[in-house]
């Protein structure tokens, strides 16, 4: 058998030809009517008003931070149990990360532990692996508090609360489409919103600050971080298929749910597959001993994992919190493991997987 990845992107042939006749039609590669339709796209695939492509999920957070006024001084709330990219969108604006725990059944923020001071401007709420906790309540924490609301929804594309589209209960909305996202250009990303006048801001910024498009002037200090039309060739591609990989995504999770019942030491989330595809299928072992004891068994066995983060104040660039301040991230981090996700798993792998697993901690 071959080496079984934690996840690999899911392309088909489609992608290629479209970027070839692309290229022959003449198109000049860079941001332009491809890249449009792209966001278009988007935009209609999640009910919102506007979506705005930028090279990351990192860049998208990052501006939608800045142009919501976040800068020095200021302080936002992210959750202690995240990928880097979020705190580190924060650091970028000179603001301050005011880090909160996690609840234990959605690794989500816990916002009865979170706390404003009036230097807090806004909440980062990511809805990690595409589960979230009730969005009114996050929603009326922001409008109690005064902040905006930004949704790092760089794991939860197709994912959804009550019917509504995660990424578009924020004032902004932040997706990824790297490799290992349900949707991949390369690298990419993009920011979602209704609001007027974020839109405006985020489309200045990315493009050099210029006071109109095509014109030289400028009145805000901006950046390039225009998109290309290559790249939303392949987007636009990726999207055609989204509601396969969406319910392929469900029927894996739940195929491994089903074998990996009743295996002792083994918990998964509470996760409603009607609203949620999870990004990856992730268990939770009793100890980190146990889980990096299973990750090398597996290895042995050509199956690829991938631990969880570290929670973000074990990182030294956020360090100076004492151990035990943030209890849930910190005890489900180190024993979390993600296992092969990839939409293109077939059933016969993931029993083999399941086995192996099994025969592990049996
Ligand atoms: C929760 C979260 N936020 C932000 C990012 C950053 O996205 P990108 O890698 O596109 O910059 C990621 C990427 O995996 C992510 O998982």
């Amino acid at each position: 058998m071959e080496f079984i990845h934690q996840v690999v992107p899911y392309v088909t042939g489609n992608e290629a030809r479209a970027v070839s006749e692309y290229i022959l039609s003449g198109g000049w590669l860079t941001e332009f009517e491809k890249t449009r339709d792209f966001e278009r796209a988007i935009a209609e695939f999640l009910g919102v008003r506007h979506a705005v492509v930028v090279p990351s999920g990192t860049v998208g957070l990052y501006l939608a931070l800045l142009a919501a006024g976040v800068g020095p001084g200021d302080s936002v709330i992210v959750p202690n149990y995240t990928m880097i990219a979020s705190p580190n969108s924060v650091r970028w604006t000179g603001a301050k990360v005011r880090l909160c725990d996690v609840e234990s059944g959605t690794l989500c923020a816990d916002l009865e532990k979170a706390s404003t001071d009036r230097r807090t401007k806004a909440l980062m709420y990511v809805s990690i692996n595409g589960r979230c906790g009730d969005m009114d309540v996050v929603a009326r924490f922001c409008r109690a508090n005064g902040i905006f609301l930004i949704e790092d929804a760089c794991q939860a594309f197709g994912s959804r609360w009550r019917a509504k589209a995660l990424g578009t209960f924020g004032d902004a909305g932040v997706l990824s489409f790297t490799p290992h996202k349900i949707i991949t250009t390369g690298q990419g990303g993009a920011v979602v919103t209704d609001n007027e006048e974020l839109y405006r801001e985020i489309v200045k910024l990315k493009d050099f600050g210029r006071t109109a498009p095509a014109t030289d002037w400028h009145d805000r200090v901006g950046f390039n971080f225009k998109f290309t039309d290559l790249q939303s060739v392949i987007g636009i591609e990726q999207m055609k298929l989204m509601d396969f990989r969406i319910k392929r995504k469900k029927q894996i999770y739940a195929r491994y749910e089903e074998l990996l019942a009743g295996i002792p030491g083994i918990k998964m989330l509470p996760t409603d597959l009607g609203q949620t595809p999870p990004w990856f299928v992730d268990i939770i072992l009793p100890s980190r001993r146990v889980r990096d004891g299973l990750a090398a068994h597996l290895k042995e066995r050509k199956i690829g994992t991938r631990p969880f983060y570290p929670p973000i104040s074990h990182q030294e660039i956020y360090a100076g919190y004492p151990e035990g301040a943030f209890p849930v991230s910190e005890s489900i981090a180190h024993r979390g493991l993600w296992l092969p996700s990839s939409i293109g798993l077939k059933d016969e792998e993931i029993e083999y997987i399941t086995d192996a697993v099994r025969a592990f901690l049996s």
